[in-house]
């Protein structure tokens, strides 16, 4: 098992460049399925949660050549012959499930995995599988697996476009239906659907491979149904969480830190909770953005988490390392995930003072955290310990770093170049 030990303190300064969009690449590779011929995608970052993604396609039979000096990865759907998604790859990452919505809109039926709870809430499914039933697929849940069929109709193995109303704005479920409607028959309408850039991102990859979506980006969504859909070449968007979790660090222990590829329009809320905070942030221009040592002390402050365009939920873990060190009363509500709060106990051990109650963490700043052995509990609360070590006084070992890789690239050659002391040990 492999930990990373930091020696807080040091100050960071120089610049970083954002990787690809986990939350979009993931996305662009399950829909590549779609398509009758070859996709290149670019831009792809190299993280786990993407091998696992194209360990899914390659279970189903397509060819997925990777080149990961030039991140990019070549999809040809051409030789898929199997529409089962195990439970291996699905208990994994649950966003394996996204090659559901693909399947069963090419081909008319899918075998998924129940993908069951995660570290940060129970994460059902009922919206993804509600939109499909609407679209005239009929399930079944059985030894674990979820199998979904197209009703038998008059246009053989094709889904009906139809109103689809989403009871919340679930960005999985957004997704997998989106694509569920590119070929099925007519029109299909999603009212209340999730409005993340990345949701904007599919939409422009799905229409650059010829599907007919207008209205991505807003919480109307609206798909007409094409026959066939063609490969194409699309780079990914740069992640907007991985930038977020730099300019909290430049916030935390920078200066003169330059974030490139920030592309700060996508998460806007952030950006002004941080102001609010003090965090000395310079736009340069729309995807780049400088963070300098702070002009007074910080202030405290409270978040509520929302869909987007809210305060995003991955932030939370992020920002309230940040918060944990600013003397005074914050507090954070997360109102997306029910069990978002596991890394608490974690950041407490480092000397933090933060109580939960419900949904809400009180917040009570401290002058100094302390390194200490402790815990990565899921991808972005990993990253949130990571940076709790760098502003941490002596030497912090964070265990079960293999959640921090499902989702950043190269995090700590990144935070290293900066001026951190950080290493990766067994
Ligand atoms: C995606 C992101 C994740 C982010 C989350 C919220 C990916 C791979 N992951 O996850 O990083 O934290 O959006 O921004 O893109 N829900 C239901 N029924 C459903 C679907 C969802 O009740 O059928 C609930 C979930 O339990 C959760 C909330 O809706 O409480 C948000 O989930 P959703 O927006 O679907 O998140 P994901 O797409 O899974």
């Amino acid at each position: 098992m492999e930990k990373f030990v930091i020696n807080g303190g040091k100050i960071l300064s120089g610049k970083v460049k954002i990787s690809g969009a986990k939350n979009s690449a993931l996305k662009l590779i399950a829909a590549s399925i779609l398509a009758d011929s070859k996709t290149t995608l670019k831009n792809v970052p190299k993280i786990e949660d993407v091998n696992i993604m194209i360990e899914v396609l390659r279970t189903l039979g397509a060819r997925v050549n990777v080149d990961t000096e030039n991140k990019s990865v070549e999809i040809n759907p051409e030789s898929i012959d199997s529409y089962e998604a195990p439970y291996e790859l699905v208990r994994k990452m649950r966003a394996s499930i996204l090659v559901a919505g693909p399947l069963l809109s090419k081909f008319g039926k899918v075998k998924v995995a129940v993908p069951g709870g995660c570290n940060i809430g129970s994460r059902q499914i009922d919206l993804h599988l509600k939109g499909f039933e609407d679209m005239g697929v009929e399930y079944s849940i059985e030894h674990g697996y979820i199998n979904c069929q197209v009703e038998s109709n008059k246009t053989g193995v094709r889904l009906s476009g139809t109103m689809v109303n989403m009871d919340f704005p679930s960005r999985g479920a957004t997704e997998n239906i989106m694509m569920a409607a590119c070929l099925a028959r007519g029109q299909t309408v999603i009212n209340n659907a999730a409005r993340e850039p990345e949701i904007i991102d599919l939409a422009c990859f799905l229409n650059s491979m010829g599907a007919d979506i207008q209205g991505s980006g807003t919480d109307c969504i609206v798909i007409n149904g094409v026959k066939s859909l063609k490969g194409t070449e699309y780079e990914v968007m740069p992640d907007s969480i991985e930038a977020g979790t730099f300019i909290v660090a430049a916030g935390l222990c920078g200066n003169k830190v330059e974030v490139e590829n920030a592309k700060w329009k996508n998460l806007q809320v952030f950006y002004s909770k941080l102001k609010e905070i003090g965090v000395n942030i310079s736009i340069i221009d729309e995807n780049n953005i400088r963070v300098d040592e702070p002009q007074s002390t910080y202030n405290p402050t409270n978040i509520s988490t929302l869909p987007y365009p809210g305060f995003p939920t991955d932030l939370q873990p992020i920002i309230t390392v940040l918060l944990s060190t600013i003397p005074g009363v914050s507090i954070v509500t997360e109102n997306v995930f029910e069990n978002r709060f596991m890394y608490v106990d974690e950041l407490n051990r480092m000397g933090a003072n933060i109580k939960i109650d419900g949904h809400h963490a009180v917040i009570k700043g401290v002058e100094k955290l302390s390194g200490a052995p402790v815990r990565s509990f899921d991808l972005r609360a990993g990253a949130a310990i990571v940076l709790a070590g760098l502003v941490a006084e002596g030497s912090t070992e964070v265990s079960d770093i293999y959640h921090i890789k499902r989702g950043y690239e190269d995090f700590e050659e990144k935070l290293k170049s900066l001026g951190a002391d950080i290493k990766k040990v067994s």
